[in-house]
């Protein structure tokens, strides 16, 4: 049985760094970790000096004698690959495997992932080692599993080395097969950008006003997706080869311009995440008005949750964070480690491994704080990690629940990454986005993110009685058929501004707009703009109430006969005309909104629905608490995280038992300042 994510129990760990010490104290550390209920370290992954020092030549004394530690002290060990981190060597002899900026300038030795996946030599040294230490270790007893690099595309997501250039061209080839096929997808006759051989096309580089050709850059998004993909399926079928069969093998995230679901299907058995929530109280852009603050990386924990629906935390905030050049920010005060750890589980996470034991005297991340300060001493942190140790043995019945949601947002990756470059998507999918799960947040409404693709079956999207799918601007015939037999079967689905006008290349199609879903919407979109700067927020009228449709405004009319009106503009030339369209379709219904969702919009949805607030006959809450539910053989438990500097008063409507008190409760119940409560059916 895997040693972690088995369904058993929550498991703690920390990240180790045996080479940043002198190898006596090794021994104590360990055992204060042991003592502390960390039972399992992840090492090496910027380790390569210390294995590989010069080419060709490998040495596993120094991480053999640490193994051989750490399984006498009954410590679990995750090994990760090196190739984070090439060492100067290998960069000064073989410059091709350094990334390079857009101009093509090199990124030079001195930080990390100065690395690109396309450089023949590059995958070949990482084959090399991850080869040699995979049979070197692939069965030690203290090995436990595997992490392939670290943070794939973190720092650099884009990639501009002559090796890409070249696996770009290849890339297309293989996808138009012709030169012809390449100047139709991309629409090059436009400002005669056509190409007359492969040879011509490169990475995207540097154009006047930063402008490329946006179905270049769409293609671009895809590849360098797919690079890394390759990079990590690689190393993962190396690792494979040699590994005990129930080691696991991970890599943490998550990052942009990269399919991890798809990454996760053919490299990993499941996906960790670095959760920094402190990020929200950055010194320079620490922003006072933002309701939900570090509540947000509630929002990265459910798209971590769509990768692997139980995940690992491989990295966990557990002091301040910065490097000397940037990112300072305070200490985590008394309960916020309590607070973000009960965070991270309460949406899936079975495994915590805080970052890191001690914190390194020298280098970048000389203030980037683990539990443990310079000295090593036992400190506040450190007590209140034994005590998460202590609450986790108490909720183990919880390991292995699933995250418990009727509401989803629908995402896939064209529309992500067409967003990226098309300021005209990018507007309305960052205000939908931001909005809905602000709404959701605040309105204690638990929800999934479910990414669509070709294959995605609707039997995926029933146990959904609600689904967003903001601006599609892209769509498919397999994905609108999964969305028409879920809302048929009786799902609800709510679409808004700027759906379906292109194809899979990016280009705008020549249908009546909404495109694909006009019959599903039962719309018809005779004219469009944005929201003009000087109409101010453009409100429409739903039966009453009144909602922003913000940014962007679709003019619609209703077609068909299960077609209604809900909501008409308020404001504006287009006063009076209509906003929302209801079309009863099968069993179901579907929504077309002219706007993006502004928080005020998202909430009043949320509630006309009928898909808000839906444990309000079990719980009360204040707003500044998130609710978050895990399922297990029919058992509920309420997760009840408390964002608030100070105390809150709950109301638990039902008899619910709660964990760490091991007591029955019902009636007002207090929470102190970010403090966190599970109640239990
Ligand atoms: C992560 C990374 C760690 C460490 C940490 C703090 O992104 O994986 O190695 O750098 O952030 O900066």
């Amino acid at each position: 049985m895997r040693e972690i994510i088995n369904g058993e129990r929550f498991v703690m760990g920390t990240c180790y760094y045996p080479e940043h010490w002198d190898s006596s104290l090794w021994e104590d550390d360990l055992e204060r970790m042991l003592q502390a209920g960390i039972e399992v370290i992840r090492i090496a992954e910027f380790a390569w000096n210390k294995i590989e020092p010069e080419e060709g030549v490998y040495t596993y004394e120094f991480f053999d004698s640490f193994l051989e530690l750490a399984q006498k002290k009954g410590m679990k060990v995750i090994f990760c690959t090196p190739t984070a981190t090439p060492p100067v060597w290998l960069t000064e002899k073989y410059p091709e495997v350094l990334n390079a900026d857009q101009d093509g300038l090199l990124y030079r030795h001195g930080a990390r992932r100065h690395y690109n996946y396309n450089s023949p030599v590059y995958q070949k040294l990482c084959r090399n080692i991850v080869e040699k230490s995979a049979s070197h270790y692939g069965g030690h007893p203290a090995i436990i599993g595997w992490q392939i690099d670290n943070e794939v595309n973190c720092e650099l997501d884009e990639f501009y080395s002559e090796s890409d250039t070249l696996a770009f061209r290849h890339f297309l080839q293989e996808k138009y097969k012709t030169i012809d096929g390449l100047n139709q997808a991309w629409g090059t006759i436009f400002w005669n950008q056509t190409y007359n051989c492969w040879e011509q096309v490169y990475v995207p580089r540097k154009t006047v006003h930063n402008t490329n050709n946006p179905h270049h850059l769409l293609d671009y998004y895809r590849f360098v997706s797919d690079s890394a993909r390759r990079f990590v399926r690689m190393q993962s079928e190396i690792i494979r080869k040699y590994c005990k069969k129930e080691d696991f093998i991970t890599t943490n995230g998550i990052f942009g311009n990269l399919d991890n679901q798809a990454m996760q299907k053919e490299s990993l058995d499941f996906m960790t995440y670095d959760s920094y929530p402190n990020f929200a109280y950055c010194l320079d852009d620490y922003q006072a008005e933002d309701p939900i603050k570090d509540r947000k990386w509630s929002r990265n924990l459910a798209e971590t949750r769509a990768i692997s629906p139980i995940f690992g935390i491989m990295e966990q905030q557990s002091g301040a964070n910065g490097w000397t050049t940037r990112m300072e920010a305070p200490t985590p005060r008394p309960g916020q480690i309590t607070l973000w750890t009960m965070q991270s589980i309460a949406h899936g996470a079975d495994f915590v491994s805080y970052f890191r034991w001690r914190t390194c005297t020298v280098g970048t991340e000389m203030y980037w704080h683990g539990i443990l300060d310079y000295s090593g001493r036992d400190n506040r942190r450190l007590r209140e990690i034994r005590e998460i140790a202590r609450k986790m043995e108490g909720m183990k019945e919880i390991a292995g629940a699933h995250y418990a949601a009727k509401v989803g947002i629908l995402k896939d990756y064209d529309n992500i990454w067409d967003a990226r470059q098309d300021k005209w998507h990018e507007r309305v999918d960052k205000c939908s986005q931001k909005s809905l799960f602000a709404a959701l947040q605040m309105t204690h409404t638990p929800f999934d993110y479910v990414y669509l693709d070709d294959e995605t079956d609707w039997e995926e999207l029933r146990k959904y009685e609600v689904l967003f799918y903001p601006h599609a601007s892209i769509l498919t015939d397999a994905r609108m058929k999964a969305l028409e037999t879920y809302v048929s079967e009786g799902g609800k689905l709510v679409m808004g501004c700027r759906t379906g006008y292109k194809d899979l290349c990016g280009r705008c199609v020549m249908d009546k707009l909404p495109g694909r879903t006009a019959e599903l919407t039962g719309t018809d979109i005779p004219e469009y703009s944005f929201v003009a700067p000087d109409d101010g927020r453009v409100l429409a009228d739903w039966g009453g109430t009144k909602v922003e449709a913000a940014v962007f405004n679709d003019l619609l009319e209703p077609a068909g006969e299960h077609a209604e009106v809900l909501a008409r503009y308020a404001s504006s030339y287009y006063a009076g005309t209509p906003a929302l369209i209801r079309n009863r379709y099968g069993k179901g219904e579907a929504y077309y909104f002219g706007g993006a969702f502004a928080l005020d919009t998202a909430k009043v949805f949320l509630e006309k629905l009928g898909a808000g607030t839906p444990w309000r006959e079990t719980l009360e809450l204040p707003e500044c608490c998130e609710l978050a539910v895990r399922e297990k053989d029919g058992r509920r438990y309420f997760f009840v995280l408390n964002y608030a500097p100070e105390s809150v008063k709950v109301e638990v409507k039902k008899e619910l038992r709660e964990l760490f008190a091991g007591e029955l409760i019902k009636g007002e119940a207090e929470l102190g300042a970010y403090e966190v409560k599970i109640f239990a059916e």
